[in-house]
């Protein structure tokens, strides 16, 4: 990852240690101790590293919540997510104690929105049913209304995670194609419902590349289950990993991705290096380049 930095990046690590981690971390600056794999830290390991520690850069898979923070001890001082989302850290624990906390918007956004046209188009059209014919011996002849879809021309985009602009129940009402990306929070945590699905059209098509938790997945399960809509596209899920027998998986009407919105080598490089600007900035008592409002 680290050779795709570009030179401007670069240039704020002049004098770095470049280890095999992903993460351009000075060892002339501090001290950093890592879970060098890219399997998740399992939770003992996490709460006995983190101990005594000033600074935590962590990922979107990693909970951060009270028992962590205890953990750590009145010695934390900045937290750093390589991920847009923060709803993996307690916020409120954390602003009680003063902990500041980095991540990384912005950097990821073209990734993201590529993926969620991508996943988007792939749902209406039925991409990966389409393909599994081909394999399959499904692909015969050419036939007019075979594997057909919905289309994007003349139709409306409704986009959740734009602003309040427009209620949700007219949004539901008159796309035809629904895109969630907002951020989970206590207000947004199962919002696209049974009252939501059913407002939406019988051939109406819903992205989610934001968080699982904001669908009511058994909701969305019987909206697809019974055509009161037309497909779905996900690229999060609750839970993720979504194990392989869950219902959704055998929905031929939704495709459905393992959260790789923002994986582009060059994105995921640029967020790492952000996450340790924020981190090193914040073991400086400097401003952040992205630092959370609390
Ligand atoms: C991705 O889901 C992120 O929060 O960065
Ligand atoms: C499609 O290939 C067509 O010729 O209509």
């Amino acid at each position: 990852y680290l050779e795709q930095q570009n030179e401007s990046h670069m240039e704020q690590y002049s004098g770095v240690n470049i280890s095999n981690s992903m993460f351009p971390l000075p060892t002339n600056v501090c001290r950093v101790q890592q879970w060098d794999s890219e399997e998740p830290v399992p939770r003992a390991e996490l709460l006995a590293g983190v101990a005594g520690t000033r600074g935590l850069l962590c990922l979107l898979s990693d909970r951060i919540d009270r028992e962590v923070l205890d953990a750590a001890g009145p010695d934390l001082k900045v937290i750093s997510t390589l991920s847009v989302g923060f709803d993996h850290l307690a916020l409120d624990e954390i602003k009680k104690r003063g902990i500041r906390v980095g991540y990384t918007p912005d950097v990821l956004t073209d990734a993201t929105a590529e993926l969620t046209v991508a996943l988007l188009l792939s749902a209406c059209r039925r991409l990966p049913e389409a393909a599994e014919q081909v394999k399959s011996g499904g692909w015969t002849t050419w036939k007019p209304l075979w594997m057909c879809g919905y289309g994007l021309s003349d139709s409306t985009v409704g986009i959740i995670g734009l602003g309040r602009i427009v209620p949700l129940t007219r949004l539901a009402e008159e796309s035809d194609f629904v895109v969630v990306t907002c951020a989970l929070t206590p207000a947004t945590q199962g919002m696209c419902n049974k009252d939501f699905f059913g407002r939406m059209k019988k051939t109406s098509v819903f992205v989610n590349t934001s968080r699982g938790a904001v669908v009511n997945q058994e909701d969305l399960y019987d909206a697809l289950a019974h055509g009161r809509i037309a497909a779905a596209g996900l690229d999060v899920t609750t839970p993720e990993p979504l194990p392989t027998d869950h219902p959704l998986l055998s929905l031929k009407n939704c495709v459905i991705l393992p959260h790789i919105g923002s994986a582009t080598y060059a994105t995921r490089s640029t967020m790492a290096v952000l996450a340790a600007n924020n981190l090193l900035a914040g073991l400086r008592g400097e401003p952040m380049p992205h630092e959370l409002k609390l």
